[in-house]
């Protein structure tokens, strides 16, 4: 049975839980997942040695010490060259960026027959791929949620330079889900003279801003409607697996590093076959193409994923990917989803049940305050027991001074900053967009409060006192204290 003790790796911390009772109560399924704090003694030591709480997960995952090892030995035991040719030093790396891309399908359990996955340098690009190529057309639709990552807002350019319709699909109430209504209505409607697919619907599986668990039934319900789906898996998959045969979107977009820390600067479009086939690349390059002709002014694209992997692919990284989803499936992704489902629970207890001496709340959540239907990452805003939202710069500052990692911002989310600070469109539209010198600016303009939100989220090595080291911290710093007590430097990003 787990104890209070047992929970707390006592000698790194003299903090002690103020509700250790409650905790094990509301989620004796913590217990389930002790495995993990095994795995943060061994394979993430620098956490409790540098006294470090990161909440970062979303941002990036942590890699374990095994991974990098793994990488050295791999690098040193022999020669690898540039792929796709047949002197020993090639095939040795063909044949592992090969064995990777199997264990991407085997990850998702994709039938290689129906699904490939193309190497991309992160999601970002496995969005562009699929924006820059897709066939958008007068007669044709993007659709997306208004929760979208700014690489999925991205493909709105290349569906308005093809002259599609561009229809976003609003949030609605403080727990920032999809208006479903407004979803199906989006869905139904159709452009006059459609002769091929409906066009691309595009959502996240997860928000990365406030948490929510987008329903996997969208996929079949858009596919219903004549849609290809991109699901965007980024902020997804970390912790919660993904069954490409019981769900079958054309496209899903991830970056590796968010599961496993370790490689960045490689990612995946995993694609339906028959859906990558109807995409048209808007140019060829070294890697994409069967021939190609000068003085004929002709060339052939190779087929399937080659097609997309422009020039030499991450040789050197790409069997890194294989090496972190064995990781992954060793530690169980349920385990690891559990856990943070636990800690988001208690996280979300905590942060709002902290008040002022008068009352009133010290933070505001954006997103759902419990863990129905939603992953581990939770924004909010700290409030001074005035009213007025602590400047999220304050936030990281001070946080960054106690050594807590968090996210300030919208996290390249704008759409969910939009709805989290109720921004109509009316204040947005117009010629606001051209007079934007700064994003201090642009909140001026606005008559916002703030310029984002404080993002806290959890993972594979989080554990129950980093909750309590962060609320620890909250309520030392914010609790009675006016929000405006300090010099910010400009915003740079929003
Ligand atoms: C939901 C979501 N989609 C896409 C991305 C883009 O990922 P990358 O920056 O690795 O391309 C992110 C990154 O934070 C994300 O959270």
């Amino acid at each position: 049975m787990m104890t209070t003790d047992t929970l707390i790796p006592a000698p790194t911390s003299p903090l002690r839980m103020r509700e250790p009772a409650r905790f094990l109560n509301e989620y004796p399924e913590y217990e389930s997942t002790r495995a993990l704090d095994e795995v943060r003694r061994a394979e993430y030591a620098h956490l409790d040695r540098d006294r470090h709480v990161y909440l970062d997960y979303t941002g990036a995952s942590l890699a374990a010490g095994v991974q990098y090892r793994a990488h050295a030995e791999r690098l040193s035991e022999r020669g690898f060259g540039n792929p796709h040719s047949q002197n020993p030093a090639s095939v040795a790396s063909t044949e592992l960026v090969e064995q990777a891309r199997a264990a991407v399908l085997e990850h998702f359990n994709a039938s290689p027959r129906e699904y490939t996955a193309v190497f991309t340098a992160n999601a970002t690009a496995a969005c562009r791929l699929v924006g820059e190529s897709y066939p958008f057309a007068y007669d044709n639709r993007y659709v997306l949620t208004f929760d979208n990552h700014n690489s999925v807002n991205g493909i709105r350019e290349f569906a308005r330079s093809k002259r599609a319709e561009i229809s976003y699909v609003p949030g609605k109430g403080d727990d920032m889900r999809v208006d479903e209504e407004a979803l199906e209505g989006a869905l139904a409607k159709r452009r006059p003279g459609l002769r091929g697919s409906a066009g691309l619907f595009a959502y996240p599986a997860q928000s990365n801003f406030s948490g929510v668990r987008h329903s996997l039934g969208w996929v079949e319900k858009a596919q219903q409607q004549g849609f290809d789906v991109l699901l965007d898996a980024a902020a997804y998959v970390p912790t919660q697996p993904l069954d490409l045969s019981q769900v079958r979107p054309e496209f899903v977009t991830v970056s590796w590093y968010k599961l496993f820390g370790y490689p960045t600067g490689v990612g995946c479009l995993v694609a339906r076959r028959e859906a990558l086939e109807r995409l048209k690349r808007p140019w060829f390059s070294g890697g994409t193409i069967q021939a190609v002709s000068v003085q004929g002014d002709w060339h052939a694209m190779a087929a399937g994923e080659t097609a997309f992997e422009d020039g030499t692919v991450n040789f050197l990284s790409i069997p890194d990917v294989e090496f972190g989803l064995r990781w992954l499936r060793g530690l169980d992704v349920r385990v690891i989803g559990e856990r943070v489902r636990c800690l988001t629970g208690w996280l979300l207890y905590r942060l709002s049940n902290l008040t002022h001496s008068n009352g009133a709340p010290l933070a505001r959540i954006y997103g759902p305050r419990d863990t129905v239907a939603r992953g581990g990452n939770v924004a909010f805003n700290f409030i001074d027991p005035s009213g007025r939202v602590v400047d999220e710069r304050l936030v990281e500052r001070e946080a960054a001074a106690e050594n807590i990692s968090l996210r300030t911002g919208c996290f390249c989310n704008p759409g969910a900053g939009e709805l989290a600070f109720n921004i109509g469109r009316a204040a947005l539209r117009g010629r606001i967009g051209r007079r934007v010198r700064s994003i201090d600016d642009y909140l001026r303009m606005l008559k916002l409060p703030t310029g984002g939100a404080v993002r806290a989220s959890l993972g594979v090595a989080s554990n129950v006192l980093d909750v309590e080291r962060f609320i620890d911290f909250a309520e030392r710093t914010y609790r009675d204290q006016p929000a405006d007590r300090a010099d910010l430097p400009p915003r740079d990003h929003c």
